[in-house]
């Protein structure tokens, strides 16, 4: 996400005092003439971004489903930035920190879950109209969602198989598996904060799903039990608790939109479809931060 490519070296730094003599210069309107490409498009790669819509047939429906796909995937790699950089400041112990791109991960799902609306005008007919050139195409094959999963500790190993023949994007998907997860770094803060945590937690193998712990919960009991402006570990936990909300908001409209365009036939993954989903939605993200509410 971050890689310099040759592209972006047409965009070059500007200081106030330039961009106030550029504005006096042109009187007031927006610069027309560049020696090189749009500043703009060297920074956005809008040009590039626009040939990716390679439909695969004449239906004028299928463009929103390829491009609303498309928009998806790039929120999904939006989430996993913020989701790492909250796992690296919780990592320095800086909880006040990791408190900025955890709203923005909210902020970032509002606005994946919003795309969905933008695919409710597709009934059964208008989606078979291309269904079958998707072959087994599916949006189960999306390692940056598995990272999602992933990273928000819902780990199955078994589904990182389908991307064994794509070096690259298996070993960084294995990675995501094989460490901990953005919850497992949260529970690893509240032991270093003095919360009562077993060790077994804290050096078990990360590739396995983290299952609700009895101590986990206590320790968020406690943890929202102390009503104090300065209680950073309460507000993490809020700004935890709008992530999952919100992930679960994406697994639920996704499950509707699929009720919607395809009821319950199978799925063009191989799956039993509605079923199969419903299964996968039944896991908890942040598990203890939910049923500590019991609690409090
Ligand atoms: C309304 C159109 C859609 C239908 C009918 C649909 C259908 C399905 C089905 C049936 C599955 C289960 C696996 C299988 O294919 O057998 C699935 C999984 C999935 N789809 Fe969709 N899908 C739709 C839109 C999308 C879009 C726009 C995205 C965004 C990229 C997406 C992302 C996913 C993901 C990430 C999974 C895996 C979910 C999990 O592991 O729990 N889907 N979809």
């Amino acid at each position: 996400m971050n890689a310099p490519s040759t592209m972006t070296s047409a965009v070059r730094p500007a200081t106030a005092a330039e961009r106030a003599a550029r504005a006096e210069a042109n009187g007031g309107e927006p610069t027309l003439e560049f020696a090189e490409r749009t500043p703009y498009d060297a920074y956005v790669h809008a040009g590039t971004l626009h040939t990716l819509q390679q439909t695969l047939s004449k239906d004028p429906g299928e463009m929103s489903f390829l491009m609303i796909s498309q928009v998806m995937e790039l929120y999904f790699g939006l989430v996993r930035f913020e989701l790492r950089e909250t796992q690296r400041l919780l990592g320095e112990d800086d909880v006040y920190g990791a408190l900025a791109p955890l709203r923005r991960c909210a902020l970032h799902l509002d606005g994946l879950n919003a795309a969905w609306q933008t695919l409710r005008w597709m009934t059964p007919a208008d989606f078979n109209k291309f269904r079958n050139l998707l072959g087994e195409g599916s949006g189960f094959q999306s390692a940056m969602y598995r990272h999602l999963e992933f990273l928000l500790g819902l780990k199955t190993a078994s589904l990182v198989r389908p991307f064994k023949r794509q070096d690259d994007v298996y070993h960084d998907l294995l990675a995501s598996l094989n460490g901990p997860s953005l919850w497992d770094d949260v529970i690893a803060l509240l032991a270093r904060q003095g919360h009562d945590i077993p060790a077994e937690l804290l050096t078990r193998d990360f590739a396995e799903e983290h299952e609700a712990h009895p101590a986990v919960e206590a320790a968020w009991v406690a943890v929202y039990a102390e009503d104090t402006p300065g209680n950073l570990l309460r507000q993490l936990g809020e700004a935890l608790t709008e992530v999952a909300e919100r992930f679960d908001v994406w697994r639920h409209k996704h499950l509707m939109a699929v009720a919607r365009t395809m009821g319950a036939k199978v799925g063009s993954g191989g799956s039993n479809g509605y079923a199969w989903l419903q299964r996968s939605m039944a896991r908890t993200v942040f598990p203890e931060l939910w049923s500590a509410r019991t609690h409090m």
